[in-house]
């Protein structure tokens, strides 16, 4: 980060006559954590502390400043200088509200003027329904089981199943997954649901992952700290049948503290009664660990990649690579039909408590012709440089354990026939 640099040093270098133009957080800092920041840091949401009034920012103003000139706070991992940069979720900071927060600190985090202040923000609940504001309260609201996680013990995954009791076929526009009690996101580290069905054949538009009658349309919706839920394209929904069942897979991490009941619920947001939309979205999980290869030597960074051949044409809706405590980076590119290819999308800065959806504005969602091939690479470090390293000396291999390792993306895949693929990208090719 060069300019960044540059920025900070210029600051540093400030003649006193132009301290009277210096940052305050009344009139510079305050804004930005209200936008970027506030809806986490508040009390009762879940990050660990608030950063709502003065006092609370120049108390964690050292904090601050390296996580933000780090990039890792706010979690927005992705690599700016490459590939597809338009997302629904984006929520970075821009290098000049770095330089900003960077300089505020390095002068002593002064106040400014506090009656400038604006009013304090009322914030919504974060006990809420996220997705509530835009489509009113979920249609329907499907539990887990409870767990008790004892205050100490190795990672656990807990897989009950429950009945949807749906009697008719629904579309879903939007998926939300939070556990039942805010105190329980603190152990939560992540949830998947399989939606169970009987398919027919045919019914998905997959003939050519459907073979004969299907017990299970595969991953209804994958939820890690950070994220909220999942709201499709306007023209993309997934398909509930009557009879379905939601099979639960919660991965538990003991933080020292008993919590009983630990409850997950998942709300399912319909499109309207007889609203079809145009096209079914699937979750797909792909592997770029090879199924469970992974070799990554003591002191060493370790580099792992897989190709994918796809056999219809497609639209990827959002990337979410998924690593443990070694993962470092995970790379997206296409190699289209001519040979031509393309980095789509880069994590260069992956945080393993941090799952963050990157969710591409529609416009920029890339549109993959059949006979694309979509070739993931993962690193992991596992060197003494990576801060997030608990044994640098130690063989890491694949396993569920938050300390063995993973590489996997999701990625919600929006298949389309050849007609609407053409007339997509002639959409995007007018627009432009
Ligand atoms: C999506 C929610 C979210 C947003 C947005 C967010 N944070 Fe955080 N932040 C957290 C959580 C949760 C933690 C604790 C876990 C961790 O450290 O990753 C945290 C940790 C931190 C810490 C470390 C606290 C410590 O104990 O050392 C700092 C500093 C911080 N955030 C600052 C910021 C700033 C500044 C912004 C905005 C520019 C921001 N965060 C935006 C959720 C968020």
């Amino acid at each position: 980060m060069p300019r960044l640099t540059g920025l900070i040093s210029a600051s540093l270098a400030l003649p006193v006559a132009a301290l009277a133009q210096s940052v305050t957080f009344a009139k510079d800092v305050a804004p930005i954590l209200r936008a970027k920041c506030q809806e986490c840091h508040q009390p009762g949401s879940i990050a660990p502390m608030s950063l709502v009034t003065y006092e609370d920012a120049r108390k964690y103003a050292r904090r601050i400043k390296a996580r933000v000139a780090a990039r890792v706070m706010p979690p927005w991992h992705i690599d700016r200088t490459v590939g597809i940069q338009e997302f629904k979720n984006d929520r970075s900071l821009s290098d000049a509200e770095i330089a900003t927060i960077v300089r505020w600190v390095d002068e002593g985090a002064p106040a400014g003027n506090l009656s400038d202040l604006p009013p304090a923000p009322t914030f919504p609940d974060p006990n809420r329904w996220q997705y509530a504001d835009q489509f009113g309260p979920p249609d329907l609201v499907i539990r887990s089981k409870p767990y008790d996680l004892a205050a100490r013990t190795q990672d656990k995954w807990f897989r009950p199943v429950s009945e949807t009791g749906l009697t008719e076929a629904r579309w879903v526009r939007a998926i939300e997954i939070r556990p039942v009690k805010p105190e329980h996101r603190k152990v939560v580290h992540h949830v998947l649901t399989l939606l169970e069905q009987q398919e027919a054949e045919g019914i998905t538009g997959l003939a050519h992952e459907a073979h004969g009658v299907q017990r299970t349309a595969g991953l209804f919706m994958e939820w890690a700290v950070g994220k909220v839920g999942e709201i499709f394209a306007a023209d993309a929904g997934k398909l509930m049948l009557p009879g379905s069942k939601i099979r639960w897979e919660v991965h538990l991490h003991a933080i020292g503290e008993a919590m009983e009941g630990v409850e997950v619920d998942l709300g399912i947001y319909f499109y309207p009664k007889g609203v079809v939309p145009q096209r079914r979205t699937v979750l797909r999980m792909f592997d770029v660990s090879r199924g469970s290869e992974l070799d990554i030597p003591p002191n060493q960074v370790a580099m792992t990649q897989n190709f994918y051949v796809m056999q219809a044409p497609a639209r990827l809706e959002n990337f979410q690579p998924h690593m443990h405590m070694r993962g470092k980076a995970m790379t997206m590119e296409a190699i289209y039909p001519d040979g031509r290819k393309e980095l789509l999308s880069a994590v260069n800065n992956f945080q393993w408590n941090w799952h963050v959806n990157y969710v591409y504005a529609e416009h920029a969602a890339p549109l993959l012709p059949r006979g694309t091939v979509l070739a993931f690479t993962a690193w992991h470090d596992n060197t003494a440089a990576n801060p997030n390293n608990p044994d640098p000396n130690q063989w890491v291999g694949w396993g569920d354990r938050t300390v063995d390792e993973m590489a996997h993306v999701w990625i919600d895949v929006t298949y389309l026939n050849q007609a609407e693929f053409d007339r997509l990208v002639a959409e995007r090719k007018a627009r432009r």
